[in-house]
Formats: structure tokens, C-alpha cells, sequence
């Protein structure tokens, strides 16, 4: 991933591919061109490089030239172009093919037409290594095409966002979400996760997920995934992982603008980890870290006593109970600690001391990744 400016992309075509698509291009239109000599003009700026590669894969004479418009403010395309330096040679009767970075809403592309109409060219053919088609609003034929690709920004190999990323050998893609904090929480009973969990989420703008409350809230609002939810609950059996991450992916929907998420209670298995990972990545996004409140147990069992003297809640007032859920979370947590550990993505947080001190050195573990 990179950062230009505010924004932040992903590797979407690397510069082998690049590579490939240009010698193929060079070859087609070298066989089309036949004895002719042809003269590729480039538009400036974005196609320096394509016009730079294009020649040199290019197997017999050419001449090469280039105009210079400008069009594009930002990430969107104009309908205002400016003609900054037009053609400079006479192209009466001549083979002329124009070498385009990419072509998007087709605004340029009527630009260069307009330039031509009368300049008597034997012919004019259009070349662009990047079209996306879904953006194209005009009728002018496309004659070379390298990538087709969809209607989102892409830097690099001369094209730029605010005059950044040209000079990047490969290509990249506009992440749908832009920087994101995924964090997912753990905490053995009573290490005050869910105190920590609502600090986290007002200092950093998160979501918390707590998978049992997104459960309970989807069967008790009869969604289509709580009453699916609820038929495999019904039968005693355990709900599968696919039915889980709808619903984390329905949350994650809901709550577009948010900087990141805390996942609470998922994943719990390796195969969780590995779809949760998938959900996130298919929104250009990833689980940042794993973090885990540790707590000694002779505290936490401590501490569990003590507030089942005042909740009243019976898991915790009795210290077999507490010590069986504390061994239990352990259990399952060691496979998710090993997961985690090995992408670099764990991080051990003391969990003892004062609600500030322990939000501090999450927060700490935050700013650093
Ligand atoms: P069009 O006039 O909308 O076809 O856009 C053509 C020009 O807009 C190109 O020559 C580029 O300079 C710029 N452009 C279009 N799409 C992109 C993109 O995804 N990234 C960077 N520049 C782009
Ligand atoms: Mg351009």
C-alpha cells in the first residue's frame, strides 16, 4: 500500500504485466503500420512513459511527438480541457498513431479528434495502454486497447493523483476504504475489555463489534440472517462461520465512515481469523492488530469475586466457575495469539493498574501501527 498526498492506493497492475501489454501493443501496430513510417504522438503529460516504452518496443523507424493538454483536477475528470502546446510539424498525408495513458470519460480523446479534423493525416489511429469502459461517454473508436480496467483511479507508470505517483514503475488502485484501524480485541474475563473498548472507540472513531451483541440484535429484529442464525441455534448446532461474517459484514456496511473497527468475540478459530481476513480485504482493508488485555489470574479472579459480590451474576461468584472460564479463554485464544504472532499483528497489553494507564498503553500500541 501507498500514500500520495491524503489517499491511499493498492498494487493493482505490476510493471511486468505493463511490460507485456506495451510489446504486444508495439507488435500489433507494427504489423498494422506495414512499410509505412508512423508518427506516434503522445499526449503530455500522463503518457510519457507508455510513449517512452512504446518506442522502444517499437521493430522499425518511427518518428515521435507529443502535444500537451490538460484536463483533470484531483481524481475527476473535466470537460474543460486546455490545448497547452498543439502540433508543431505538418502531418499532411501521414500515419498517425496517438499513444494514450488511459482513456476514462473520452473528454481528451474529443479534444485530440478536434485538433485533427483538419490537419489532412492519412490516418489516425488511437492507442491506450489503460481504457475504462464503464467511464467512456463518446463514439470514437478505440483501436488499440492494452487493459481494460474498471472506473477507479489509478496512479503510477505516468499517470499521477495532484501530481504525485507518475514516476512509478507499476500501477495502483484508489482503496475503496481509505486508512483503517482494525483491531481485534481480546481479554480473559474481567480484564475490563469492554471499559477499554469504549475509551478506544471515542479517542480513535471505531466501531465495536461485539459479535454476541450483533448476534442478539439480529434475531431479535427477525433480519434474514438472525432467523438463519436462529434455525441452526434451534437445532442445537453451532451456527456456521459464513452466517457470523454476513453479519460482521452487514456492521461493517452500516458504518462506512468509521476509521476502523473492534472486533469483540470473533474470530475465535483460525479458519474465523482467515475469513475475517477475507471480508476485510475484499473491502481494500485488513485487520491492523490483535490486541490482548493480559491479566494475571489470581487478579482476575480477584477482581471477578469482587464484582460478583455487587452484580450479582452467578458466573462470578464462584471461583471454580471463574477459574474454568479463565483456562477456558486461554484454550482458545492460544491458536488465534500464534495466528496473529506470526503475521507480526500480536500485541500483549498489561491489563493491571488504572483504567488511564492501561488505556494509555493501548493507545500507544495503536499510534505505532
Ligand atoms: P478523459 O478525458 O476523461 O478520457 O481522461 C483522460 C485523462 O484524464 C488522462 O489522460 C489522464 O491524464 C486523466 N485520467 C483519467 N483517469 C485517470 C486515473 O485513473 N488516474 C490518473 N489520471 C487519470
Ligand atoms: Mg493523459
Amino acid at each position: 500500500m501507498i500514500k500520495l498526498h491524503d489517499k491511499f492506493f493498492k498494487p493493482f497492475i505490476p510493471a511486468k504485466q505493463i511490460d507485456e501489454v506495451m510489446q504486444r501493443l508495439a507488435t500489433e501496430i507494427a504489423n498494422d503500420v506495414g512499410d509505412e513510417i508512423p508518427i506516434f504522438i503522445g499526449i503530455l503529460n500522463g503518457s510519457f512513459m507508455v510513449v517512452s516504452d512504446f518506442v522502444k518496443k517499437y521493430p522499425k523507424p518511427c518518428e515521435v511527438t507529443f502535444i500537451k493538454l490538460a484536463s483533470y483536477e484531483g481524481v475527476k475528470s473535466t470537460e474543460d480541457i486546455q490545448r497547452l502546446i498543439g502540433l508543431t510539424q505538418d502531418l499532411t498525408g501521414r500515419t498517425v498513431v496517438i499513444l494514450e495513458d488511459i482513456i476514462d470519460t473520452g473528454n481528451t480523446l474529443a479534444e485530440v479528434h478536434r485538433i485533427f479534423k483538419n490537419e489532412n493525416v492519412k490516418s489516425l489511429k488511437i492507442a491506450t495502454l489503460f481504457y475504462k469502459p464503464e467511464a467512456y461517454k463518446k463514439d470514437f473508436k478505440l483501436h488499440y486497447v492494452g487493459i481494460e480496467i474498471p472506473n477507479k483511479f489509478i496512479v503510477g507508470y505516468g499517470l499521477d493523483y495532484d501530481g504525485l505517483g507518475r514516476n512509478l514503475p507499476e500501477v495502483y488502485q484508489i482503496k475503496q476504504t481509505q486508512h483503517m484501524t482494525n483491531l481485534v480485541l481480546f481479554g480473559p474475563p474481567g480484564a475490563g475489555k469492554g471499559t477499554q473498548a469504549e475509551f478506544l472507540k471515542e479517542k480513535y472513531n471505531l466501531v465495536h463489534i461485539s459479535t454476541g451483541d450483533v448476534f442478539r440484535f439480529n434475531i431479535k429484529n427477525e433480519t434474514a440472517l438472525g432467523m438463519l442464525a436462529k434455525s441452526f441455534i434451534d437445532k442445537g448446532e453451532l451456527v456456521p462461520d459464513q452466517v457470523t461474517i454476513d453479519m460482521l459484514n452487514a456492521e461493517v456496511e452500516k458504518n462506512a465512515g468509521a476509521n476502523g473497527f473492534i472486533f469483540d468475540g470473533f474470530p475465535r478459530t483460525n479458519a474465523q481469523a482467515e475469513a475475517l481476513e477475507k471480508l476485510m480485504d475484499s473491502k481494500d482493508s485488513q485487520i491492523n492488530a490483535m490486541i490482548a488485555l493480559e491479566v494475571d489470574d489470581e487478579i482476575l479472579v480477584e477482581r471477578l469475586l469482587g464484582r460478583g459480590k455487587t452484580s450479582g451474576r452467578a458466573d462470578d461468584a464462584n471461583e471454580s466457575i471463574i477459574r474454568n472460564r479463565i483456562t477456558e479463554y486461554y484454550n482458545k485464544t492460544a491458536i488465534l495469539k500464534e495466528y496473529y504472532s506470526a503475521q507480526d499483528k500480536y500485541f500483549g497489553v498489561d491489563g493491571v493498574g488504572s483504567i488511564e494507564d492501561i488505556t494509555e498503553r493501548l493507545s500507544a500500541v495503536i499510534d505505532s501501527l
